[in-house]
């Protein structure tokens, strides 16, 4: 049995494959990008995600069984900076990535979802079937890629299931996303500064409790459901996430605005809030590592001897 991880070079799929390997699976990472970072049992494979000839070859030449699709352009401000881009690779990318994986059969793939597909949080904490009205480019690219994997599922029977992760944080965030700006900043010795966001409140999960859900559901015998919430069941405000750094590192300030975040300029972020894991708690998920302790973790990356997770 063979894992193929798209996207298995960015922030979340390092991890991932490293987790997968150590667990004795043998790994393929497709990405755009090569690491060299990985031992033995991990493959990787430079491509476009929107090949689907290489992709099929790819999936027949290590009799891929299981995957977990990460490959994307991520982020608001990504999506807002070049939406031609990321409706290429997020959307188009994923149908080339579906249609081979019908050609080819699998056990099961897992699409790395996000909160962004609910747009303004209409319930909080919010369930898997509460609405889905994406507002941010970046949410309706994953939306459309949710309902294009239905399609899949109920007219091909691809084996489809998304998890919705939401501002996932943790050693090499690659983003100006935070917590990662503010922790830099104290790193460095400098005051933060944020004009607007202090009234956000955002449900932060730590990289290796996405991980640890994101194999539960690819393990999983029979799922139940097309969708998990993977994060961590609390939103935190972000004057709150400023106490706790500022716990972490005595001297660090910021002067810190009202109001919702900007995902890009002029662009606010959504209202956001809690997400209901109760669904991915019935297959085990326990997420364990509380803020404090990922933010410590994290900073502890940016130290000089800090290493990458
Ligand atoms: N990090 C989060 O907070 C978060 C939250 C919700 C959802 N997600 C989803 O999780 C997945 C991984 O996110 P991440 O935070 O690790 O981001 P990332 O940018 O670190 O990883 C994405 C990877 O996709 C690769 N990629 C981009 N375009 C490609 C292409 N055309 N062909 C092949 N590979 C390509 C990149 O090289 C990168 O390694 C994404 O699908 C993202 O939408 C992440």
């Amino acid at each position: 049995m063979t894992v193929l991880v798209t996207g298995g070079a960015g922030f979340l799929g390092r991890p991932l494959v490293r987790r997968l390997a150590e667990l004795g699976e043998r790994v393929v990472s497709f990405d755009r990008s090569v690491t060299g970072v990985f031992g033995d049992g991990v493959v990787e494979v430079a491509g476009d995600i929107t090949d689907g000839a290489l992709l099929e070859r790819v999936l027949r030449e290590h009799e891929v069984s299981e995957v977990v699709h990460g490959a994307a352009i991520v982020g608001v401000t990504a999506s807002v900076a070049g939406l031609a881009d990321s409706v290429r690779v997020n959307i188009d990318g994923s149908v080339a990535l579906f249609e081979a994986l019908v050609r080819t059969g699998v056990r099961r793939v897992v699409d790395l979802s996000s909160e962004e597909t609910y747009g303004h949080f209409h319930a909080d904490p919010i369930g898997e079937d509460d609405p889905a009205r994406p507002v941010s480019p970046y949410g309706i690219t994953k939306y459309a890629v949710e309902r294009l994997g239905g399609y899949y599922a109920e007219q091909h029977g691809l084996p489809y299931v998304a998890v919705r992760l939401c501002w996932v944080y943790g050693p090499g965030f690659p983003r100006r996303r935070l917590p990662q700006p503010w922790l830099e900043d104290a790193a460095a010795g400098l005051t933060s500064s944020l004009g607007q966001g202090g009234d956000h409140r955002i449900d932060f999960t730590y990289v290796d409790d996405v991980v640890d859900g994101i194999i539960l559901v690819l393990r999983a015998e029979k799922l139940e459901h097309r969708a998990y919430n993977l994060a961590t069941g609390h939103a935190t405000g972000i004057r709150e996430l400023a106490a706790r750094i500022a716990e972490l590192c005595p001297g660090w300030q910021v002067e810190l605005g009202g109001g919702p975040i900007e995902m890009a300029p002029g662009v606010a972020a959504a209202d956001k809030g809690a997400l209901d894991i109760s669904r991915a708690k019935e297959l085990g998920y326990a997420p364990r590592v509380p803020l404090a302790e990922g933010l410590a973790r994290t900073l502890a990356a940016l130290e000089p001897t800090g290493s990458d997770s």
